[in-house]
């Protein structure tokens, strides 16, 4: 089947889309998008987060054709023009990216957490960090991350 969808405010035709693929599968395999990563394919890791329709999702979890006629942001897509997203430049300034692989998930769940609440405490950062899980870091530097982040948004 084909698929039509709009991947960072880019529209795509994607073909020969079998039942059952995932839109993880589809962004990284026939859209050339590697951000989001496959890790657990289940649900469990949300190392392949992506916003569908504004909303973070487990991309592994998505249909590609549930992707049908709707917007897809993915960590690719945070950068504006030559320059990284605030949330992207504070997980590299906090040195919250040690093996990388959690962390284009956790940078869309953080620009999502921001998005709604400007200020977040750390347990509201936790709760929202909660369904991304890290092997490397012990998250103490994530959560610095995501604080930086904030701050920074608010300085403007
Ligand atoms: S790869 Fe999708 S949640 Fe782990
Ligand atoms: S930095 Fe390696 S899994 Fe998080």
């Amino acid at each position: 089947m084909r698929v039509n969808l709009t991947v960072n405010g880019r529209a795509h035709a994607v073909d020969d889309v079998w039942e059952g693929e995932s839109l993880l599968y589809v962004l990284r395999e026939r859209l050339g998008l590697p951000g989001a990563k496959n890790a657990c394919e289940q649900g469990e890791c949300g190392s392949c987060t992506v916003y569908l329709d504004g909303v973070p999702v487990c991309a592994c979890l998505v249909a590609a054709g549930q992707a049908q006629g709707r917007e897809v942001r993915t960590v690719e897509g945070l950068a504006t023009g030559d320059g990284l997203d605030p949330v992207q430049e504070a997980f590299v300034a906090a040195g919250a990216v040690q093996c990388g692989f959690c962390t284009p998930g956790l940078i869309i769940a953080a620009h999502d957490l921001i998005a709604r609440t400007p200020d977040p405490s750390d347990a509201e950062i936790r709760e929202a960090l909660a369904g991304n899980l890290c092997r490397c870091t012990g998250y103490e530097k994530i959560i610095d991350a995501v604080r930086l982040a904030a701050a920074r948004k608010a300085a403007g």
